[in-house]
C-alpha cells in the first residue's frame, strides 16, 4: 500500500499512532502534575524498562501533560559522558528567564540566577559568569557538593515558580548514564521539594539497572518517587496498537496475521511499529494477510539486523562480544552469572570487569542478585541468527 500513507512510526522517541496500553502511567502523572501545582503533595516518577519499550515517549507525552496544567518544562538526556550540572545549566537559565518575565516572579528569579551563577562557578561550567550578567549570592548553591547545591537551586527556582504561579517539571531520559552521586542529588533535591511544598517534579526514564542508591537518597526515592514498569504490551494491547492504525486509513489485517506479528514481536512497542510499517508496505490489498506478514518479517528482521541490533552490537569490544555470544548460547534470558563463566570457560571473578563494561554501556542488566540480561529484546535470537564477530572492536 502507499507508503506516504504509512500510519506507523518506528524509530526512537517517535510519537505512535496509537499509544496503547499506557493509560494508567499517564494518568497518575496528570493527576501528580495538577496536584503539585496545586502544592499538594505528589510523586515524582522513574520509568523503568528495556530498550524501545516507550520509555523517551511517555517523557514527551508528560512533557505535553505538564505544560497543559501550567508547568515549564526541562527535558534533559543524561550523557554518557558529560556532567549533569553542566547539562542542567543551560536549561535552568531558560526557565529562570522565563519565570522573570512574570512581574511578580522577577525578584525571585532573579535570585535563583545569582544561585545559578554561584553553581556555575562552584561545578565550573564555563560561560556561566559571563552570561548570567548577575552577581553571585554567596553561600548559595556554591559548596561543590551537588547535594546541598543542587537542592538550593531547586529552591530558588520552586519559589519564582510558585511567585509566577507556576511550576517545573525536570525531565531526564537515559538516568541509568547519571553517576551514582547525580542521581542521588537529584532525589535529595526532590525530597527538598516537598518539604517546602515547592511546586517542582522530576519525571525520568531508564533501563532497569539504575545506580545503586544509599542512605537518605534511598529512602526519600521509596518515599517521593514511583517506579512504573513499562514493559512490553499485553496482548490486546498490542493488538490495538496495530489494529487502530491500520483501522483509522479503512485497512484490516486478519487475525492469523495479525497472531504472527504479536508472536515475532512479543509486545514490545518498536517491534510492533517496525513489523506494522513493513507489513504496510509490502501489502497490495486489504486485508492484510499471512504471506504479507511473512514478507514483512524478512523485511522487519534484515532492518533490525543492519540497524537497532547492529548499533548496539558495534559498541562491544571483541571481549564483551564473547560474553554475549555465551549468554546467548544458553538460550533465553535471564541467565546465571555463573553458567556464563562455565560456558566461557574462565573465573567467574575475574570476569567481573568484563560484565561490568558490557552494563555501563547499557547492553545487559542485573534483573536479580547473580544474574544477567540483556536490556535490548529478543537480542540473544539476532546473535544466534547471525552469529555476528565481524565489526566489533578489538
Ligand atoms: N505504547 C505504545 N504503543 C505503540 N507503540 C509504541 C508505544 N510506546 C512506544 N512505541 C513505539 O516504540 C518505539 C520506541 O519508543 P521509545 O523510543 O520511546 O522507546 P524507549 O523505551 O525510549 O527506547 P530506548 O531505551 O532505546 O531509548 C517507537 O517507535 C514508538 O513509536
Ligand atoms: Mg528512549
Amino acid at each position: 500500500m502507499d507508503p506516504f500513507e504509512n500510519p506507523f512510526a518506528p524509530g526512537a522517541g517517535s510519537r505512535p499512532p496509537e499509544l496503547a496500553g499506557r493509560e494508567a502511567v499517564i494518568g497518575d502523572a496528570k493527576i501528580a502534575l495538577r496536584r503539585s501545582i496545586e502544592r499538594r503533595s505528589a510523586q515524582s516518577q522513574i520509568l523503568l524498562g528495556l530498550r524501545g519499550t516507550g520509555k523517551t515517549v511517555l517523557l514527551n507525552e508528560i512533557r505535553e501533560s505538564a505544560q497543559q496544567a501550567g508547568h515549564l518544562t526541562s527535558f534533559v538526556e543524561a550523557p554518557e559522558n558529560k556532567a549533569l550540572a553542566e547539562q542542567l545549566y543551560p536549561h535552568i537559565r531558560q526557565t529562570l528567564r522565563k519565570l522573570s518575565t512574570t512581574e511578580a516572579a522577577k525578584h525571585q528569579a532573579l535570585s535563583a540566577m545569582r544561585a545559578l551563577r554561584g553553581f556555575a562557578s562552584a561545578f565550573k561550567i564555563s560561560w556561566g559568569d559571563v552570561e548570567l550578567g548577575v552577581d553571585p549570592d554567596p553561600g548559595t548553591a556554591d559548596s561543590g557538593d551537588l547535594e546541598l547545591d543542587l537542592s538550593d537551586l531547586f529552591e530558588a527556582i520552586g519559589q519564582a515558580a510558585l511567585k509566577a504561579e507556576r511550576g517545573w517539571v525536570l525531565l531526564i531520559d537515559e538516568v541509568q548514564y547519571l553517576e551514582d552521586f547525580e542521581l542521588a542529588a537529584v532525589i535529595v533535591a526532590v525530597h527538598r521539594m516537598a518539604q517546602r511544598n515547592l511546586p517542582v517534579m522530576v519525571f525520568a526514564g531508564g533501563l532497569p539497572q539504575i545506580a545503586k542508591l544509599s542512605g537518605d537518597a534511598k529512602s526519600y526515592a521509596e518515599r517521593l518517587f514511583i517506579f512504573p514498569k513499562i514493559d512490553a504490551l499485553e496482548r490486546n494491547d498490542a493488538s490495538n496498537a496495530l489494529i487502530k492504525p491500520l483501522s483509522s486509513k479503512g485497512v484490516d489485517i486478519t487475525p492469523e496475521a495479525l497472531d504472527i506479528i504479536l508472536d515475532r514481536t512479543s509486545g514490545y512497542p518498536f517491534f510492533l511499529q517496525e513489523w506494522g510499517h513493513h507489513a504496510w508496505n509490502v501489502s497490495e490489498l486489504s486485508p492484510i494477510g499471512v504471506d504479507d506478514v511473512n514478507r514483512a518479517t524478512e523485511h522487519a528482521l534484515r532492518r533490525l539486523d543492519n540497524g537497532f541490533f547492529k548499533v548496539r552490537f558495534e559498541r562491544l569490544t571483541k571481549a564483551e562480544v564473547d560474553y554475549v555470544h555465551a549468554m546467548a548460547n544458553l538460550g533465553r534470558g535471564p541467565y546465571g552469572v555463573s553458567d556464563v563463566a562455565i560456558k566461557l570457560g574462565k573465573d567467574q571473578r575475574a570476569l567481573g570487569p568484563r560484565r561490568a563494561s558490557i552494563i555501563k554501556k547499557g547492553m545487559i542488566y542485573s534483573p536479580s542478585f547473580g544474574d544477567v540480561d540483556f536490556t535490548v529484546p529478543l537480542f540473544d535470537d539476532f546473535l544466534r541468527r547471525t552469529n555476528r564477530s565481524a565489526g566489533a572492536r578489538p
